[in-house]
């Protein structure tokens, strides 16, 4: 068909992935759109993974992962790099999503060759510059480059329209998270990996504690103290046991490791597959976790969760209750896990579900848009 408008997905990341899917899969049965993905694969394996699930094949690869990398590095390289794919290609607008390195990039690189910018997940915002680093700022720069704004949330468009973004260009969709997580929960889910079905079958008695962190401000010392909060949980509580699929930056391996490596009562995994990872949050008792996006899904699964962070751009869940910011020192990591183990009602309290953060209709709103404009 002729004048299709050209509309190139950017991401880099396991979580961008997950939350572009659906915007991929929705924007591939508009007929007047061509839908382009390019990955900087900022991540590797943990794309991968991702990008086989949903069956997205990038058209073009950076392959810009490398061990250790530094902000300044992804950043050089993904610019050069998009530089001649927008060149190339020439889209008539590039959507990108979130905080990371690559959503910041991709927007300057757009902006460089004058093409628009749709940002997915636009306005969030927790005010520290330096927390969460450096996502505070790759949304807030993303934001003065973009001319579409897709925002979750009313609290995110308020963040925006404070920031003296036009109003007409703000829109609120909800958060594609939940349109992926709606079509991959399942009741009737079973596991195929033997590992959890290991795991489930030995922990069939005891409350499973879920556990992920990888924050670059979490790492050293925040990481060490929240992890020694655990393993003071799991002597105070001998009917828990914790699961923690390990993101694959080795700073964080080292010290989970040390840490919590030899526990008989810790399963320390390799980063789960989507599928089983949300199916394993349905079944979680409690989430210990530094992520944005298990913040937005837990809540869907009425999954009480402890955010090892000193703030959240998600106040969301936290004002409905079922989220609670703990920081990352051992002495409130700790008191908090112990509150909630020990004390049926403040569990309770916690573990309603609800759905700030979207009714999975977010891609569809969000291509509707893209469509008319
Ligand atoms: C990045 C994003 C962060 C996002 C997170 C999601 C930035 C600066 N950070 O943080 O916003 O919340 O992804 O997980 O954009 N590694 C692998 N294989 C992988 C992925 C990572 O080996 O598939 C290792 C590499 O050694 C890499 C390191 O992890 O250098 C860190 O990856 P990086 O993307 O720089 O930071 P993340 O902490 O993953
Ligand atoms: N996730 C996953 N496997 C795992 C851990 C997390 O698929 O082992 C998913 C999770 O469901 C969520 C996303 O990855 O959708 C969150 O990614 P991450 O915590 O790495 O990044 P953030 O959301 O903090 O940017």
């Amino acid at each position: 068909m002729i004048n299709r408008k050209k509309v190139m997905v950017v991401f880099g990341t396991r979580p961008e992935a997950i939350k572009m899917a659906p915007v991929i899969q929705a924007l591939r049965q508009k007929e007047s759109i061509l839908c382009q993905v390019a990955v900087t694969a900022q991540h590797r394996e943990m794309l991968d993974q991702v990008l086989k699930l949903f069956k997205m094949v990038p058209d073009f690869d950076l392959n810009l992962m490398k061990q250790g990398q530094t902000l300044t590095e992804i950043t050089t390289r993904a610019l050069s790099g998009l530089k001649v794919v927008f060149q190339r290609e020439l889209p008539d607008l590039v959507l990108v999503h979130g905080d990371t390195t690559t959503t910041f990039v991709a927007a300057l690189a757009a902006f460089y060759a004058q093409i628009p910018v749709g940002h997915v997940e636009a306005g969030l915002r927790t005010g520290n510059k330096y927390s969460p680093f450096p996502e505070e700022m790759n949304r807030r720069l993303a934001s003065v480059l973009t001319d579409f704004h897709f925002a979750p949330t009313e609290t995110a468009k308020r963040n925006l329209l404070q920031e003296g973004i036009a109003p007409e260009k703000i829109f609120v969709t909800g958060n594609t998270v939940i349109d992926a997580l709606l079509a991959t929960v399942k009741p009737e889910y079973s596991f195929l990996d033997p590992e959890i079905q290991a795991i489930l079958k030995q922990g069939k008695k005891s409350r499973m504690v879920l556990v992920t962190t990888h924050r670059r401000e979490n790492l050293g010392e925040p990481m060490r103290q929240i992890y020694q909060a655990l393993k003071s949980m799991l002597e105070t509580f001998p009917d828990t046991h914790v699961v923690f699929p390990v993101h694959k930056n080795p700073k964080v391996r080292k010290v989970v490791t040390e840490v919590l490596g030899a526990h008989p009562r810790v399963n320390l995994v390799e980063p789960l597959d989507y599928e089983p990872f949300v199916n394993l949050m349905a079944r979680a008792h409690l989430i210990l976790t530094d992520s944005g996006g298990i913040q937005e899904e837990a809540p869907s699964l009425g999954v009480p969760v402890l955010v090892v962070r000193d703030t959240t751009e998600r106040p969301e869940a936290v004002d409905a209750g079922t989220v609670s910011l703990v920081g990352t020192n051992y002495e409130s990591v700790f008191s908090e896990l112990k509150r909630l183990l020990g004390d049926q009602t403040a569990y309770q309290k916690m573990a309603m579900a609800i759905n700030p953060y979207g009714d999975g209709s977010a891609a569809i709103k969000i291509v509707s848009i893209i469509a008319e404009n």
